[in-house]
Order: C-alpha cells, then sequence, then structure tokens
C-alpha cells in the first residue's frame, strides 16, 4: 500500500483525476491511498493567506513557507515531492522508485512558486519537462498516475504490461504496434507479425524498438544493440 498525499491550493482541480483514471480503480482496488490536502487550511490569518510579495521586488506573488511547513511535517516520513519547472527532469526511474515507497507528499506550487526556503522540506524536486505551467496540480497529476500504474496489482494486465513499455526494462522506447485490420490505405501490418513464429516476432519487436528509438530519442539508444 503506496500512501500519497497531494497538497494543492486547488484541490478541486483533481476530482475528475480521482474519480475517473487508473488512480481510481487503484484506490477501490485497496492498492494504493490518495489524499490531496487544500494549503489553505495550513493558511495564515483570517484570510487563510499562503502567498505575499517578493522581498527584493519582482513580478507575482510567492508561497509563504509557515503554511507548507505546517501541512507537509505531519505526513514525515515521506518522500517529499516539490514540482518545479527547475528541478530535474522526471522520469520513469524515479516513477518505479516512488512506486516502491510507504508514502510520498506531492506539493503543488503556484503564483511565481515557492520561497525558496520551502524546498528543505523536499526529497526531490521534480519538473515534467521544459516548460512553465501555472501550477504543479497537472505535473503532481502526471506523476501520480506514472507512480501508480507501477504499484504491483494496479494493470490488469500484471507487471509485463510495463516492463515492455517505452523506458521499460530495455530503457527504450516501445517498437511500433499494429491492430486490426492487416491492411488500411495502403499501409500494412509488417508480415512477420502474422506469421505466429514468436521467435522471429520478438527478434523483430527488439529491432524496430532500437531502430525507432535511434532515430527519435538517439539519446536513449546508446548501447543497444539489436538482437
Ligand atoms: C508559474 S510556475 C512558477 C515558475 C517559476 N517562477 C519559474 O520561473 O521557475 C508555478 C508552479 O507551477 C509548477 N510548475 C510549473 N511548471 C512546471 C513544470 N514544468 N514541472 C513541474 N512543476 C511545474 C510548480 O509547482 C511551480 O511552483
Amino acid at each position: 500500500m503506496v500512501e500519497i498525499d497531494i497538497i494543492s491550493v486547488q484541490p478541486r482541480m483533481f476530482e475528475g483525476f480521482l474519480s475517473e483514471s487508473i488512480v481510481a480503480r487503484a484506490v477501490k482496488k485497496g492498492i494504493c491511498r490518495v489524499n490531496v490536502i487544500d494549503l489553505r487550511e495550513y493558511g495564515i490569518g483570517r484570510w487563510k493567506k499562503t502567498d505575499d510579495r517578493p522581498y527584493g521586488g519582482g513580478p507575482g506573488m510567492l508561497m509563504r513557507c509557515e503554511p507548507w511547513f505546517a501541512a507537509v511535517e505531519p505526513l514525515l516520513p515521506a518522500r517529499v515531492v516539490m514540482t518545479s519547472p527547475a528541478g530535474r527532469r522526471f522520469t520513469q526511474k524515479d516513477a518505479a522508485e516512488l512506486s516502491r515507497e510507504e508514502r510520498v507528499v506531492f506539493m503543488c506550487g503556484h503564483y511565481e512558486g515557492f520561497d525558496a526556503r520551502v524546498e528543505t522540506l523536499a526529497t526531490d524536486v521534480f519538473s515534467v519537462g521544459d516548460f512553465v505551467l501555472t501550477g504543479g496540480e497537472i505535473p503532481a497529476a502526471a506523476m501520480v498516475d506514472a507512480v501508480v500504474r507501477l504499484i504491483p496489482g494496479a494493470l490488469g494486465a500484471g507487471p509485463a504490461a510495463t516492463a515492455d513499455e517505452s523506458f521499460g526494462s530495455s530503457g527504450m522506447l516501445e517498437p511500433p504496434q499494429y491492430t486490426h485490420p492487416p491492411s488500411f490505405r495502403g499501409m500494412d501490418v509488417p508480415e512477420v507479425l502474422l506469421s505466429g513464429d514468436h521467435r522471429r516476432i520478438e527478434a523483430w519487436k527488439r529491432r524496430a524498438a532500437l531502430e525507432r528509438t535511434r532515430r527519435i530519442r538517439p539519446d536513449l539508444a546508446k548501447g543497444g544493440t539489436p538482437c
């Protein structure tokens, strides 16, 4: 059982995500628990303030540190993920590692981001890509989805479903895949996939995965050899 806590000033953003997704099914199966916490419960004063102007000037508002310390500390010990475009790029390897933790806390930033002291709460600072979103809710939802589907039992098809995927055990992209019909607008399914010869099919898939990875993500293909 992995306990996941998501802290946000916009907790309602997770309503659809937590009622319709693979995560919802995993929660129902008792594989994980997801708790969304409204940071405003820890806000300051009568107006439950969570933000303020940056010292030294500059545009926009920053998230104050006191509400974050008050919200995160009762959840420790845990892996604490701060969402930030300035973080390290989140990968499948990170998702696999977090799926083995007992408790993971996601901190969703807003406005111009966090007071720098909040980062001392984080065990990891992750970015989902080199672009800036308005808040950490979409990054947190993306990471939670990636983590939960790797928890054993979350996917109906079992561990093979994720091992053979892109960034899985081979570290490469998955090969092109096909379903019915065998021919569509002059585009044919490779004959080998229709042959029923599993050894040939596996060899084709490894070769196709390597070719595709070299073409699209040469950085991942280093060291890969076709079989
Ligand atoms: C508008 S952004 C703040 C951007 C910040 N001023 C900067 O330039 O790095 C507000 C919040 O959205 C989240 N966020 C935005 N883009 C992100 C990304 N690419 N990956 C992860 N989190 C992101 C973070 O939680 C961030 O604190």
